[in-house]
Formats: structure tokens, sequence, C-alpha cells
């Protein structure tokens, strides 16, 4: 049995203060969670003050990007030995934000996936289609192609223990979510591509979805069989919200 996972991507926001606020409100909501594991993922420059602020809670550390490096004179970058260091477990590589902004192809995202995977820390990759792909009803080719960058370099069992976000773009910030059935129809395609080479592997991998997801919303999306958790962006920055997200998780996972 799969045990969903509720990650909160604070992309680029926050401060001291904030990460201080933002902990002390989860720690009170979340002070123990049954059935679901629960990840932040703050900027680098807070990994360190939230690692502290999170010691003994139910929550772990994650982080938003790695370079495919892992010392030397690579101006600006963060290893995933320091992010190891620091105390950082979940990482997200391939968030369609790094695709779009940063043109990060996927070649260079399985590398990450890669080096992530030797390190010891845990990939969460992110695929999915933009509206206008969707539109023109290529979501599975995308997907696919995103989930063969790592399947054709590293091979099915790169994925054990992984994370994959499916996150629609066209969902990502905009209020706009895929619906539950939506979304677990892609779920069940992205299963079934990695159990094509695996089956095994394609069980017990996590697949998040992503993309407006909030305390209205996410009890509906965590009822289909597929969806292990959610990747959350903008309600991750309010504790309640945040809490009711991954309090419906558990119980999803516990109703089963
Ligand atoms: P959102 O972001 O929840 O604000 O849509 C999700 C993400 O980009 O991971």
């Amino acid at each position: 049995m799969r045990h969903p996972l509720v990650m909160g991507n604070w992309k680029l926001n926050g401060s001291k203060q904030m990460t201080a606020e933002l902990i002390s409100g989860l720690r009170e909501t979340l002070s123990s969670v049954d059935g679901c594991d629960v990840v932040i993922a703050p900027p680098f420059l807070y990994l360190d003050q939230a690692k502290n602020a999170v010691f003994g809670s139910p929550i772990a550390l994650g982080a938003q990007n790695v370079d495919v490096n892992l010392s030397g004179a690579f101006t600006g970058e963060t290893s995933a030995e320091m992010l190891k260091d620091i105390g950082a477990k979940y990482i997200i590589i391939g968030h369609s934000e790094r695709r779009t902004y940063h043109q990060e192809s996927d070649d260079l995202i399985a590398k990450k996936f890669a080096v992530l995977k030797d390190t010891g820390l845990i990939p969460v990759l992110c695929i999915g289609e933009t509206d206008a792909e969707n539109e023109a009803g290529k979501t599975e080719e995308v997907c696919a192609r995103q989930i063969d960058a790592i399947l054709n370099t590293l091979g099915a069992d790169a994925f054990k223990g992984a994370v994959i976000a499916y996150e629609p773009v066209w969902a990502i910030g905009t209020g706009k979510s895929a619906t539950p059935a939506q979304a677990q129809a892609v779920h069940h395609f992205i299963r079934q591509h990695i159990a094509a080479k695996d089956a095994a592997i394609a069980e017990q991998v996590i697949i998040q979805y992503g993309g407006s997801v909030n305390d209205k919303n996410a009890a509906e999306l965590f009822t289909q069989p597929d969806i292990d958790g959610a990747l959350v962006g903008g309600a991750s920055l309010k504790a309640d919200a945040f809490a009711v997200i991954v309090n419906a998780a558990a119980a999803a996972k516990n109703a089963h």
C-alpha cells in the first residue's frame, strides 16, 4: 500500500520571519499525522532555519532544485551533497517553471534524477502538459516523453522509492485544478507506462497531483486510486489550508 505524500512547494516566497511563523503554525496543526508523509520545500536560503524549526515534528524537509554537479567551479549552484548535508530529503526536479524559465531539458532533468539517486536523496520528478498540448490531445505523449527521459537512461529501477508529480501546466497557479477524473486518468496512464517496464516498481511509485490544489478540492482528488497526495504551491503558504490538505490525504489513505 502506497503512503501518500503531501509536499509544500514554497517557490520564491519567504523570509526568516515567514519561515518561523509558517512552520510554527504547521507544528500546531500537524502535531501528529498518521498515514501521510509531509514535506515542505522552502527556498535554499531558509533550509537550515527550516530544518531546525521542524525538528521533532512529522514534517520533513525538501528543496526546489539541485545542480547536476557535486562540487567545483559552478557559480551560483547548489549540489545534492549540500542538500543532503543540510538535511533536505525530497528534491523537486523538472518543475514546469524551471523547464520554461530556465530552459531545462528532459536530458538535464534525467541527469539531476541520477545525481539525486546516487546521493541517496528522493527525486520528486514533475511532469505535465501545457494548455496547448492538452488542447491538441497530447497529454499522454508529453507525459510519456518526460518519463522516458528517465526510463531510457536509468531504467525502471530508478523509480524505486522515487516520487512523480503530475502537474498539468495549465493548472499551476491558475485556480483551475484538473478534475479528479481527469487527473486519475493521467495518473493511471503514467503508472501503466512504467508498469510496461516493471509492474512492481510502478505499483510502489508515489504519483502526486499538483496544480491549484487547495483545502476545498483536495479531499475529492485523494479519493482517486492512483493519486498519492499532492504537490502544493500557493496553498502551502497558509498553515491552515496546508494542514487541511495533509489531513485529507491521511483520511483518504485510512479509508482504503
Ligand atoms: P499551485 O502550484 O498549487 O500554486 O498551483 C503547484 C506547483 O507548482 O507545484
